[in-house]
């Protein structure tokens, strides 16, 4: 058993990193999580092998994790997976959080312990507290059980936090110098907790997807001083994984949007909802038909599609295609442009055009693109809101200022299709629905795409 171990969990950590190397395009991301799930398979059994006590409750344990986590796992739709992800990420970072409590339990306060094991229990007990309750006002947020706006306590805030965190690492000390009343434990996990729920209120909706990928990280390295804490190899190389990849998404996640992280943290993107364009006589909004927009892409050169968190919820991708195959039929280019954040996951647009079998070559990404607005006759926004917004390129008192957009209003013509005039999830209104080379194409999704899709077919 002594060989088997550690043979065992390279064979697991060469998994975990080829299925990781699998999922940085689309057309392997499949196969890279399959094999990156057989490489936990193998780490978790390995686990096994060296436990000597306590089977039961490890059974019970297996048995309520697998009876909670498949369901739902399988139920979930595409648009939830962000808070999903944001609840399972919150598990892992409790799950840290309870191995720390329990360690000072059974050594009545880390009596005998050594300092190392100490320090990296307490750094996992306080990062984990941070990462769970964080991660559940994420999923709050997601969910929209919580407003998605900024809550906070304004220009108090940075204090509070402060001596929240003074105060976690106060009870960490008295704890790791031999305060054995668990007491000190408990405090330190509340005021982690209280500290990770009054990070993520005052973040607006618009920066979630950073803040989830920021959370998912800091749950890393939990896992990984807490498998330092253990001598748990398996915690150690897993928890890095998890750290590393989570910081550089963090990272090109907040340069995508243009944001530093403790810009982000610090809180306040994206403002209150708006539900409808407000009185002003100067802004009004063109609606067109589905044989208008047929006819305008029928007779175009250039057709960019650039679709949203809309196309997602009305499962449009295949309708699209559908409709990009018939314009394609009439000698019409048709292109894709993707933005970073569109919908709510990050490359949530490429999984469902990869889904409807729409080809690599014709997504192009943001950077890319943006220059061809300008020389292309018809762009077709299916239900994205927020990153075609010209006020984060132009209007400084813009909550998403900064943020980079495709630069859709440089387009022709513009048709937008949407159910109505609501905001996006940053909660903005959008100045581009009513510039005077945008129409509106109001409808679900799917329903307008092959609405517009017959009329192509009578031309
Ligand atoms: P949003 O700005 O959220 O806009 C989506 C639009 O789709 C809404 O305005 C909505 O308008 C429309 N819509 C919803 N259901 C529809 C349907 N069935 N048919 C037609 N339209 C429909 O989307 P976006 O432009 O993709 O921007 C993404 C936003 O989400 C950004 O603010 C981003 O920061 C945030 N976010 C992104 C991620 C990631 S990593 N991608 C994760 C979390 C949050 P109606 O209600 O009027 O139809």
């Amino acid at each position: 058993m002594d060989v088997a171990v550690p043979i065992l969990y390279i064979v697991a950590f060469g998994l975990f990193i080829y299925g990781l190397s699998g999922l940085t395009g689309p057309r392997t991301a499949v196969r890279g999580n399959i094999i990156a799930a057989v490489g936990m398979a193998i780490a978790m059994i390995t686990a096994l092998l060296t436990v000597h006590h306590n089977w039961i409750l490890i059974i019970v344990g297996l048995v309520v994790g697998t009876a909670l986590g498949v369901p739902s796992a399988r139920q979930v739709k595409m648009t939830q997976m962000p808070q999903m992800v944001a609840l399972f990420n919150g598990v892992g970072g409790g799950a840290v959080a309870l191995i720390a409590w329990s360690e000072f339990l059974s050594s009545s306060g880390f009596t005998g312990r050594p300092a190392a094991f100490i320090i990296a229990s307490l750094f996992s007990a306080i990062i984990g507290s941070i990462s769970f309750w964080g991660s559940l006002i994420a999923f709050g947020k997601l969910q929209e059980i919580v407003s998605s706006s900024p809550i906070g306590l304004g220009r108090a805030q940075q204090a509070v936090n402060a001596v929240l965190l003074v105060g976690a690492i106060v009870c960490a000390v008295i704890a790791g110098m031999g305060g054995a009343s668990t007491l000190w434990i408990i405090g330190l996990l509340v005021l982690a907790g209280v500290l990770g729920v009054m990070i993520v209120l005052p973040i607006g909706g618009a920066d979630m997807p950073v803040v989830i990928s920021l959370l998912n990280a800091m749950t890393g390295l939990a896992a990984a001083a807490a498998g330092l804490a253990l001598s748990n190899t398996a915690m150690i190389v897993a928890g890095m994984i998890v750290g590393a990849s989570g910081s550089i998404l963090t990272n090109q996640m907040a340069k995508a949007m243009n944001r530093t992280i403790p810009a982000i943290v610090a809180g306040g993107f994206g403002g209150a909802s708006v539900a409808a364009a407000d009185d002003d006589p100067d802004k009004t909004v063109r609606s067109t038909s589905a044989a208008d927009a047929a006819i305008q892409m029928a007779y175009a050169e250039k057709v960019i599609v650039v679709p949203g968190y809309g196309l997602a919820v009305a499962q449009a991708q295949h309708a699209i295609k559908e409709m990009a195959k018939l314009l394609e039929a009439k000698g019409v280019e048709v292109t894709y442009a993707i933005h970073p954040v569109a919908g709510r996951m990050p490359g949530h647009m490429n999984v469902l055009l990869a889904e409807a079998d729409v080809s690599y070559d014709a997504l192009k990404e943001m950077d890319d693109i943006n220059d061809e607005f300008a020389r292309t006759e018809v762009t077709l926004v299916i239900g994205a809101n927020d990153v075609t917004n010209p006020a984060a390129r132009s209007d400084p008192s813009s909550p998403i200022y900064g943020m980079p957009i495709l630069n859709v209003d440089q387009s022709h013509n513009v048709i937008v299709l949407k159910r109505s005039m609501s905001s996006g999830f940053a909660g903005i209104e959008n100045p581009l629905f009513f510039l005077d080379n945008t129409s509106m194409l109001f409808g679900d999704a799917k329903s307008s795409v092959t609405d517009v899709t017959e009329e192509l077919k009578a031309l």
